[in-house]
């Protein structure tokens, strides 16, 4: 059985893999944003006594939350899926990009490391050729283009680490709208897969996966000096060190 900690686990993706995860027999740590929306789990999921709480486009609430993850100890596996897309510009780098930093920085160390991204980063801009870095102009793509080259970073720091990232789908959930055309089980399988599976095709790193199988990326998310900048601008905004 592993034990794992879900970010954004209240609804959508992240609560149909913990659904997943639990029928499959393991130890699930969920997560919602605040008291209210924990209750609301609760109510409607019965096996939901593990749930942490804190708003992550707070960076107080982001430190809280990893404080309480790591009073379950080390996990086996943390799926960052927690995202946002209509918000504003601070609080999507926030949420989408800050607060899988800080928590991966802030967490003890799991063996596996997932980060759900977007085939929308594609189309984005990780604006680190700049002089200053204009977190007011994030766009959702932007977002999921630095979310995919900080699990790069990661990935080449702790290299012993299974450390990847996905595109789950256009797929229907609140984010993804009633008229999403892909399938939904599919949007969470393969987060799952990367938790828990024994097959050799996840126990890799740095890889950015759909649907199962390996994918098509922004090539500059590999650029290891831009991903010194993202590491260091976020070192910046949050005084979370990296090499701790
Ligand atoms: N759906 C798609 O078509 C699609 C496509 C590509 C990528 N993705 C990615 O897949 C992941 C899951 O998306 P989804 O479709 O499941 O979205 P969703 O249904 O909107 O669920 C998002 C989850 O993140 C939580 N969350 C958002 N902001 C938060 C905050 N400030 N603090 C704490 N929790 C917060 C939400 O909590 P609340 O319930 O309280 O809002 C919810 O549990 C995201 O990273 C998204 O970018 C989705």
């Amino acid at each position: 059985m592993a034990k794992i900690f879900i970010s954004g686990s209240s609804d959508g993706l992240g609560l149909l893999a913990a659904q997943s995860l639990m029928n499959m027999g393991h130890r699930v740590v969920m997560h919602a944003r605040n008291e209210e929306r924990k209750e609301a789990l609760i109510k409607k999921f019965a096996k939901s006594e593990n749930i942490l709480i804190g708003d992550l486009s707070k960076q107080n609430e982001i430190i809280r939350l990893a404080e309480d993850a790591n009073g379950f100890g080390k996990f086996d596996a943390v799926i960052h899926n927690a995202g946002i897309y209509n918000a504003s510009a601070k609080d999507i780098f926030t949420v989408n990009v800050l607060a899988p930093y800080m928590l991966t920085c802030l967490m003890q160390a799991s063996q596996r490391l997932i980060y759900v991204s977007s085939d929308m980063h594609l189309g984005g801009q990780s604006h680190l050729e700049k002089e200053t870095f204009p977190t007011n102009q994030m766009t959702y793509s932007d977002s999921k283009l630095l979310l995919l080259m900080l699990c790069k970073a990661f990935a080449n720091k702790w290299n012993k680490r299974y450390i990847n990232a996905l595109h789950p789908g256009w797929v229907p959930t609140k984010m993804g709208g009633k008229g999403a055309p892909d399938d939904l089980k599919k949007g969470y399988e393969t987060q799952v897969w990367l938790a828990v599976s024994e097959e050799a095709a996840v126990k890799v790193s740095g890889e950015y996966f759909f649907h199962l199988k390996k994918s098509n990326y922004h090539k500059q998310a590999d650029d290891v000096e831009l991903q010194a900048k993202l590491i260091a601008h976020c070192e910046k905004i949050s005084a979370v060190q990296f090499n701790l």
